[in-house]
Protein backbone atom coordinates (compact mmCIF):
# COMPACT_ATOMS: atom_id res chain seq x y z
CA UNK A 1 0.00 0.00 0.00
CA UNK A 2 1.70 3.47 -1.05
CA UNK A 3 2.24 5.46 2.44
CA UNK A 4 1.36 9.43 1.72
CA UNK A 5 2.35 11.79 4.46
CA UNK A 6 -0.20 14.87 5.35
CA UNK A 7 0.88 17.75 7.58
CA UNK A 8 -1.87 19.55 9.05
CA UNK A 9 -4.07 16.35 8.79
CA UNK A 10 -5.79 16.75 11.63
CA UNK A 11 -7.07 20.24 10.47
CA UNK A 12 -10.38 21.03 8.32
CA UNK A 13 -9.41 20.52 4.71
CA UNK A 14 -6.05 18.25 5.86
CA UNK A 15 -9.08 15.54 7.75
CA UNK A 16 -11.06 15.46 4.81
CA UNK A 17 -8.03 14.67 2.37
CA UNK A 18 -7.12 12.04 4.95
CA UNK A 19 -10.66 10.24 4.39
CA UNK A 20 -10.76 10.51 0.52
CA UNK A 21 -6.89 9.15 0.80
CA UNK A 22 -8.28 5.91 2.81
CA UNK A 23 -11.03 5.66 0.52
CA UNK A 24 -8.49 5.70 -2.21
CA UNK A 25 -6.54 2.92 -1.10
CA UNK A 26 -3.46 4.92 0.56
CA UNK A 27 -1.55 4.46 3.57
CA UNK A 28 -2.13 7.73 5.49
CA UNK A 29 0.83 9.17 8.04
CA UNK A 30 -0.43 12.45 9.96
CA UNK A 31 1.81 14.72 10.83
CA UNK A 32 0.43 17.91 13.13
CA UNK A 33 1.27 19.66 15.67
CA UNK A 34 -2.32 20.02 17.15
CA UNK A 35 -1.67 23.83 17.22
CA UNK A 36 -5.22 24.38 15.24
CA UNK A 37 -7.12 20.92 15.73
CA UNK A 38 -7.72 18.28 18.43
CA UNK A 39 -6.56 15.06 18.14
CA UNK A 40 -10.29 13.91 18.33
CA UNK A 41 -10.03 14.27 14.10
CA UNK A 42 -7.97 11.03 14.13
CA UNK A 43 -10.57 9.07 15.83
CA UNK A 44 -13.39 10.50 13.56
CA UNK A 45 -11.41 10.39 10.33
CA UNK A 46 -11.46 5.96 11.60
CA UNK A 47 -15.23 6.45 11.84
CA UNK A 48 -16.06 7.47 8.86
CA UNK A 49 -13.34 5.01 6.81
CA UNK A 50 -12.93 2.43 9.39
CA UNK A 51 -8.95 3.03 8.89
CA UNK A 52 -7.13 4.62 11.52
CA UNK A 53 -4.34 7.09 9.99
CA UNK A 54 -0.59 7.01 11.84
CA UNK A 55 0.11 9.82 13.78
CA UNK A 56 2.53 11.77 14.66
CA UNK A 57 2.84 14.80 16.92
CA UNK A 58 5.62 16.65 15.42
CA UNK A 59 5.91 20.42 14.76
CA UNK A 60 7.55 20.84 10.95
CA UNK A 61 9.79 23.12 12.70
CA UNK A 62 11.57 20.12 14.52
CA UNK A 63 13.81 19.00 12.25
CA UNK A 64 14.99 15.89 13.88
CA UNK A 65 11.96 14.65 14.93
CA UNK A 66 11.14 14.99 11.40
CA UNK A 67 14.19 13.23 10.14
CA UNK A 68 13.54 10.26 12.82
CA UNK A 69 9.68 9.71 11.88
CA UNK A 70 10.79 9.56 8.14
CA UNK A 71 13.18 7.12 8.59
CA UNK A 72 10.85 5.43 11.01
CA UNK A 73 7.99 5.00 8.32
CA UNK A 74 10.77 3.83 5.22
CA UNK A 75 9.47 4.60 1.87
CA UNK A 76 6.83 7.54 1.82
CA UNK A 77 5.09 7.80 -1.62
CA UNK A 78 4.45 11.38 -1.60
CA UNK A 79 3.79 14.81 0.82
CA UNK A 80 0.59 16.76 0.85
CA UNK A 81 1.63 19.96 3.15
CA UNK A 82 -0.93 22.04 4.45
CA UNK A 83 0.53 22.28 8.16
CA UNK A 84 0.68 26.39 7.92
CA UNK A 85 -0.87 29.23 9.76
CA UNK A 86 -4.16 30.32 7.99
CA UNK A 87 -5.76 33.34 9.55
CA UNK A 88 -5.16 36.43 7.63
CA UNK A 89 -5.96 38.93 10.26
CA UNK A 90 -3.69 37.05 12.89
CA UNK A 91 -0.73 37.26 10.36
CA UNK A 92 -0.41 41.15 9.97
CA UNK A 93 -0.47 41.26 13.93
CA UNK A 94 2.30 38.22 14.21
CA UNK A 95 4.16 38.17 11.04
CA UNK A 96 7.36 36.96 12.47
CA UNK A 97 5.46 33.67 13.76
CA UNK A 98 4.00 33.36 9.95
CA UNK A 99 7.21 33.30 8.48
CA UNK A 100 8.78 30.87 10.58
CA UNK A 101 5.99 28.49 10.71
CA UNK A 102 4.92 28.76 7.38
CA UNK A 103 8.50 28.76 5.14
CA UNK A 104 10.50 27.47 7.76
CA UNK A 105 8.56 24.23 8.57
CA UNK A 106 8.24 23.60 4.40
CA UNK A 107 11.87 23.83 3.88
CA UNK A 108 12.49 21.21 6.53
CA UNK A 109 9.92 19.43 4.52
CA UNK A 110 11.91 20.31 1.17
CA UNK A 111 15.35 19.83 3.06
CA UNK A 112 14.45 15.95 4.26
CA UNK A 113 12.49 14.70 1.21
CA UNK A 114 15.98 13.86 -0.64
CA UNK A 115 17.27 12.32 2.50
CA UNK A 116 14.54 9.82 2.65
CA UNK A 117 13.97 9.40 -1.08
CA UNK A 118 10.44 11.31 -1.16
CA UNK A 119 10.43 12.76 -4.90
CA UNK A 120 6.63 14.11 -4.53
CA UNK A 121 4.44 17.40 -3.12
CA UNK A 122 1.40 18.71 -2.99
CA UNK A 123 1.36 21.72 -2.14
CA UNK A 124 -1.66 23.51 -0.63
CA UNK A 125 -1.35 26.98 -1.75
CA UNK A 126 -4.70 29.32 -2.27
CA UNK A 127 -6.10 32.17 -4.56
CA UNK A 128 -4.71 34.90 -2.59
CA UNK A 129 -1.74 34.44 -4.55
CA UNK A 130 -3.86 36.82 -7.16
CA UNK A 131 -4.82 39.16 -4.85
CA UNK A 132 -7.23 40.98 -6.78
CA UNK A 133 -7.03 39.82 -10.20
CA UNK A 134 -7.34 42.34 -13.58
CA UNK A 135 -9.48 39.33 -15.61
CA UNK A 136 -11.99 37.24 -14.02
CA UNK A 137 -12.65 34.70 -14.22
CA UNK A 138 -8.64 33.93 -12.96
CA UNK A 139 -6.77 31.34 -14.24
CA UNK A 140 -3.35 30.23 -13.48
CA UNK A 141 -1.80 32.15 -15.84
CA UNK A 142 -2.69 35.23 -14.57
CA UNK A 143 0.28 37.35 -12.28
CA UNK A 144 0.44 36.73 -9.25
CA UNK A 145 0.34 40.25 -6.84
CA UNK A 146 2.00 41.41 -4.22
CA UNK A 147 0.04 40.05 -1.46
CA UNK A 148 -1.96 41.84 1.07
CA UNK A 149 -1.53 40.14 4.10
CA UNK A 150 2.19 38.08 5.77
CA UNK A 151 -0.37 35.04 5.29
CA UNK A 152 -0.87 35.62 1.44
CA UNK A 153 2.86 36.64 1.33
CA UNK A 154 3.86 33.23 2.58
CA UNK A 155 1.83 31.09 0.03
CA UNK A 156 3.88 33.13 -2.55
CA UNK A 157 7.47 32.45 -0.94
CA UNK A 158 6.63 28.94 -0.83
CA UNK A 159 5.84 28.54 -4.11
CA UNK A 160 8.82 30.07 -4.90
CA UNK A 161 10.97 28.28 -3.16
CA UNK A 162 9.26 24.81 -4.66
CA UNK A 163 9.47 26.13 -7.80
CA UNK A 164 13.10 27.34 -7.66
CA UNK A 165 14.04 23.79 -5.70
CA UNK A 166 12.39 21.88 -8.80
CA UNK A 167 13.99 24.04 -11.10
CA UNK A 168 17.76 24.05 -9.18
CA UNK A 169 18.36 20.64 -11.52
CA UNK A 170 19.47 19.13 -7.85
CA UNK A 171 16.69 17.76 -7.03
CA UNK A 172 14.55 15.14 -8.34
CA UNK A 173 11.74 16.66 -6.28
CA UNK A 174 7.76 17.24 -8.64
CA UNK A 175 5.45 19.53 -6.91
CA UNK A 176 1.78 20.55 -8.01
CA UNK A 177 0.24 23.23 -6.27
CA UNK A 178 -3.20 23.46 -5.61
CA UNK A 179 -4.42 27.16 -5.60
CA UNK A 180 -7.80 26.89 -3.26
CA UNK A 181 -10.67 29.48 -3.50
CA UNK A 182 -12.88 29.34 -0.77
CA UNK A 183 -13.18 25.97 1.10
CA UNK A 184 -16.30 25.43 2.61
CA UNK A 185 -18.52 22.94 4.26
CA UNK A 186 -18.26 19.64 5.87
CA UNK A 187 -18.46 15.63 5.52
CA UNK A 188 -21.30 14.15 4.68
CA UNK A 189 -21.02 11.99 7.80
CA UNK A 190 -21.27 15.08 10.23
CA UNK A 191 -18.00 13.22 11.61
CA UNK A 192 -15.73 15.93 10.42
CA UNK A 193 -15.41 19.95 9.57
CA UNK A 194 -14.73 23.15 10.21
CA UNK A 195 -13.45 23.71 13.44
CA UNK A 196 -12.44 27.15 14.18
CA UNK A 197 -11.25 28.31 17.78
CA UNK A 198 -12.45 31.60 19.14
CA UNK A 199 -14.38 33.99 17.01
CA UNK A 200 -14.31 32.72 13.25
CA UNK A 201 -12.85 34.81 10.55
CA UNK A 202 -14.36 32.88 7.91
CA UNK A 203 -18.02 33.51 6.55
CA UNK A 204 -19.48 30.52 6.93
CA UNK A 205 -18.79 29.23 10.49
CA UNK A 206 -19.33 32.65 11.29
CA UNK A 207 -23.06 31.63 9.68
CA UNK A 208 -23.40 28.42 11.49
CA UNK A 209 -22.67 30.08 14.88
CA UNK A 210 -25.12 33.04 14.28
CA UNK A 211 -28.05 30.47 12.86
CA UNK A 212 -27.68 28.01 15.83
CA UNK A 213 -27.26 30.88 18.39
CA UNK A 214 -23.67 31.37 19.63
CA UNK A 215 -23.32 34.28 17.84
CA UNK A 216 -26.22 37.12 17.50
CA UNK A 217 -26.37 38.29 13.92
CA UNK A 218 -23.78 37.97 11.32
CA UNK A 219 -22.24 41.62 10.10
CA UNK A 220 -22.07 41.74 6.64
CA UNK A 221 -18.75 43.65 5.75
CA UNK A 222 -20.08 45.95 3.76
CA UNK A 223 -22.41 46.18 0.31
CA UNK A 224 -21.19 49.20 -1.08
CA UNK A 225 -18.65 47.65 -3.58
CA UNK A 226 -18.48 47.51 -7.21
CA UNK A 227 -21.05 43.98 -7.58
CA UNK A 228 -24.53 43.28 -8.72
CA UNK A 229 -25.65 43.78 -4.84
CA UNK A 230 -22.50 45.40 -3.39
CA UNK A 231 -21.21 42.80 -1.20
CA UNK A 232 -17.90 40.88 -1.74
CA UNK A 233 -18.23 38.32 -4.88
CA UNK A 234 -15.94 34.42 -4.15
CA UNK A 235 -15.91 30.94 -4.97
CA UNK A 236 -16.75 28.95 -2.57
CA UNK A 237 -15.26 25.29 -2.96
CA UNK A 238 -17.00 22.45 -1.27
CA UNK A 239 -13.92 20.68 1.13
CA UNK A 240 -14.84 17.01 0.01
CA UNK A 241 -14.91 18.43 -3.43
CA UNK A 242 -11.42 20.13 -2.75
CA UNK A 243 -10.56 16.93 -0.26
CA UNK A 244 -10.80 14.67 -4.02
CA UNK A 245 -8.65 17.21 -6.12
CA UNK A 246 -5.51 16.14 -3.98
CA UNK A 247 -5.82 12.52 -4.30
CA UNK A 248 -5.84 13.04 -8.08
CA UNK A 249 -3.13 14.97 -7.67
CA UNK A 250 -1.13 12.17 -5.81
CA UNK A 251 -2.18 9.80 -8.36
CA UNK A 252 -0.84 12.04 -11.03
CA UNK A 253 2.47 12.19 -9.67
CA UNK A 254 2.96 8.36 -8.82
CA UNK A 255 1.41 7.91 -12.52
CA UNK A 256 4.42 9.92 -13.50
CA UNK A 257 2.00 11.68 -15.46
CA UNK A 258 3.49 15.03 -14.94
CA UNK A 259 3.84 17.58 -18.24
CA UNK A 260 6.01 19.93 -15.78
CA UNK A 261 7.93 19.19 -12.74
CA UNK A 262 5.86 21.95 -11.51
CA UNK A 263 2.08 22.24 -12.15
CA UNK A 264 -0.11 24.71 -11.08
CA UNK A 265 -3.89 24.61 -10.58
CA UNK A 266 -6.77 26.56 -9.71
CA UNK A 267 -9.32 24.95 -7.42
CA UNK A 268 -12.56 26.33 -7.53
CA UNK A 269 -16.36 25.93 -8.75
CA UNK A 270 -15.74 28.33 -11.37
CA UNK A 271 -18.71 30.85 -10.36
CA UNK A 272 -19.07 33.57 -7.99
CA UNK A 273 -21.46 34.08 -5.13
CA UNK A 274 -21.94 37.59 -3.48
CA UNK A 275 -21.90 37.41 0.96
CA UNK A 276 -25.60 38.01 0.32
CA UNK A 277 -26.68 35.25 -1.87
CA UNK A 278 -24.82 32.94 0.26
CA UNK A 279 -26.87 34.66 3.42
CA UNK A 280 -29.94 33.77 1.69
CA UNK A 281 -29.40 30.35 0.31
CA UNK A 282 -28.35 29.71 3.45
CA UNK A 283 -31.42 30.65 5.00
CA UNK A 284 -33.32 28.38 1.76
CA UNK A 285 -31.34 25.80 2.22
CA UNK A 286 -31.46 25.20 6.01
CA UNK A 287 -35.01 26.87 6.79
CA UNK A 288 -33.07 29.05 9.38
CA UNK A 289 -33.40 32.40 9.55
CA UNK A 290 -30.06 34.41 9.78
CA UNK A 291 -30.01 37.54 11.59
CA UNK A 292 -27.61 40.08 9.61
CA UNK A 293 -26.48 43.44 9.59
CA UNK A 294 -24.29 45.67 6.78
CA UNK A 295 -21.57 47.38 8.68
CA UNK A 296 -18.24 48.84 7.55
CA UNK A 297 -15.86 47.23 4.69
CA UNK A 298 -13.55 44.84 6.64
CA UNK A 299 -9.86 45.95 6.00
CA UNK A 300 -8.00 43.76 3.30
CA UNK A 301 -10.99 42.17 1.95
CA UNK A 302 -11.01 42.26 -2.22
CA UNK A 303 -14.04 42.86 -4.12
CA UNK A 304 -14.22 39.94 -6.24
CA UNK A 305 -12.95 36.73 -7.45
CA UNK A 306 -13.75 33.25 -9.00
CA UNK A 307 -11.70 30.44 -10.39
CA UNK A 308 -11.34 29.27 -13.96
CA UNK A 309 -11.00 26.01 -13.37
CA UNK A 310 -10.66 24.78 -16.84
CA UNK A 311 -7.09 23.77 -16.59
CA UNK A 312 -8.18 21.53 -12.80
CA UNK A 313 -11.06 19.95 -15.09
CA UNK A 314 -9.45 19.44 -18.22
CA UNK A 315 -5.71 18.01 -16.94
CA UNK A 316 -6.47 16.57 -13.84
CA UNK A 317 -10.05 15.23 -14.40
CA UNK A 318 -11.43 17.32 -11.45
CA UNK A 319 -14.44 18.96 -11.07
CA UNK A 320 -16.47 20.24 -8.26
CA UNK A 321 -19.65 18.26 -7.95
CA UNK A 322 -21.64 19.46 -4.83
CA UNK A 323 -24.10 22.10 -4.95
CA UNK A 324 -23.76 25.09 -2.83
CA UNK A 325 -27.28 24.20 -1.11
CA UNK A 326 -25.81 20.99 -0.03
CA UNK A 327 -22.53 22.44 1.11
CA UNK A 328 -24.62 24.43 3.14
CA UNK A 329 -26.42 22.48 4.92
CA UNK A 330 -23.63 20.29 5.71
CA UNK A 331 -21.96 22.95 7.21
CA UNK A 332 -25.04 23.37 9.25
CA UNK A 333 -25.40 19.98 10.18
CA UNK A 334 -21.92 20.14 11.29
CA UNK A 335 -22.66 22.93 13.55
CA UNK A 336 -25.37 21.38 14.89
CA UNK A 337 -23.15 17.61 15.59
CA UNK A 338 -20.23 19.62 17.64
CA UNK A 339 -23.46 21.21 19.89
CA UNK A 340 -24.94 18.42 20.33
CA UNK A 341 -21.66 17.16 21.77
CA UNK A 342 -20.86 20.18 23.95
CA UNK A 343 -21.84 19.85 27.58
CA UNK A 344 -24.31 22.10 29.44
CA UNK A 345 -20.87 24.14 30.47
CA UNK A 346 -19.81 24.38 27.32
CA UNK A 347 -22.55 26.26 25.55
CA UNK A 348 -22.66 28.27 28.00
CA UNK A 349 -19.28 29.13 27.83
CA UNK A 350 -19.73 29.92 24.68
CA UNK A 351 -23.09 31.80 25.14
CA UNK A 352 -20.34 33.99 27.51
CA UNK A 353 -18.33 34.70 24.87
CA UNK A 354 -21.10 35.22 22.09
CA UNK A 355 -22.66 38.34 24.67
CA UNK A 356 -19.00 39.45 24.51
CA UNK A 357 -19.71 40.62 21.00
C1 LIG B 1 -15.40 35.88 2.62
C2 LIG B 1 -16.29 37.09 2.43
C3 LIG B 1 -15.78 38.93 3.89
C4 LIG B 1 -16.89 37.02 7.64
C5 LIG B 1 -10.34 33.10 2.80
C6 LIG B 1 -9.43 32.57 3.85
C7 LIG B 1 -8.01 32.70 3.45
C8 LIG B 1 -7.79 32.15 2.08
C9 LIG B 1 -8.72 32.85 1.09
C10 LIG B 1 -7.10 29.85 2.13
C11 LIG B 1 -15.52 38.40 2.50
C12 LIG B 1 -17.17 38.36 4.17
C13 LIG B 1 -16.64 37.26 6.30
C14 LIG B 1 -17.94 37.73 8.29
C15 LIG B 1 -18.44 38.85 6.22
N1 LIG B 1 -8.07 30.76 2.05
N2 LIG B 1 -17.41 38.14 5.61
N3 LIG B 1 -18.68 38.61 7.55
O1 LIG B 1 -11.48 36.66 3.17
O2 LIG B 1 -12.03 35.32 1.11
O3 LIG B 1 -10.29 34.52 2.79
O4 LIG B 1 -10.04 32.60 1.54
O5 LIG B 1 -5.94 30.01 2.02
O6 LIG B 1 -7.26 31.95 4.39
O7 LIG B 1 -9.64 33.31 5.01
O8 LIG B 1 -12.76 34.45 3.30
O9 LIG B 1 -14.68 33.74 4.68
O10 LIG B 1 -13.08 35.48 5.62
O11 LIG B 1 -14.61 36.12 3.78
O12 LIG B 1 -19.12 39.65 5.57
O13 LIG B 1 -18.21 37.58 9.52
O14 LIG B 1 -17.23 37.12 3.52
O15 LIG B 1 -15.80 40.35 3.94
O16 LIG B 1 -16.11 39.29 1.57
P1 LIG B 1 -11.66 35.35 2.53
P2 LIG B 1 -13.77 34.91 4.45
Amino acid sequence: MEKVLVTGGTGYIGSHTVVELQNAGYEVIILDNLSNSTIESVTRIERITGVKPHFENIDCLDYVSMDRMFASYGNISAIIHFAASKAVGESVKKPIHYYRNNVNGLMNILELMPLHGVENIVFSSSCTVYGQPDVLPVNENAPTKPATSPYGNTKQICEEIIRDLVHSGESKIKSIVLRYFNPIGAHPSAEIGELPIGVPNNLVPYITQTAIGLREKLMVYGDDYDTPDGSCIRDYINVVDLAKAHVIAVNRMLNKKLDEDIEYFNIGTGKGMSVLELVNLFQKATGVELPYEIVGRRDGDIVKVWADPTKANKVLGWKAETSMEDTLKSAWEWEKKIHAKEGAAAKRARAREASKQ
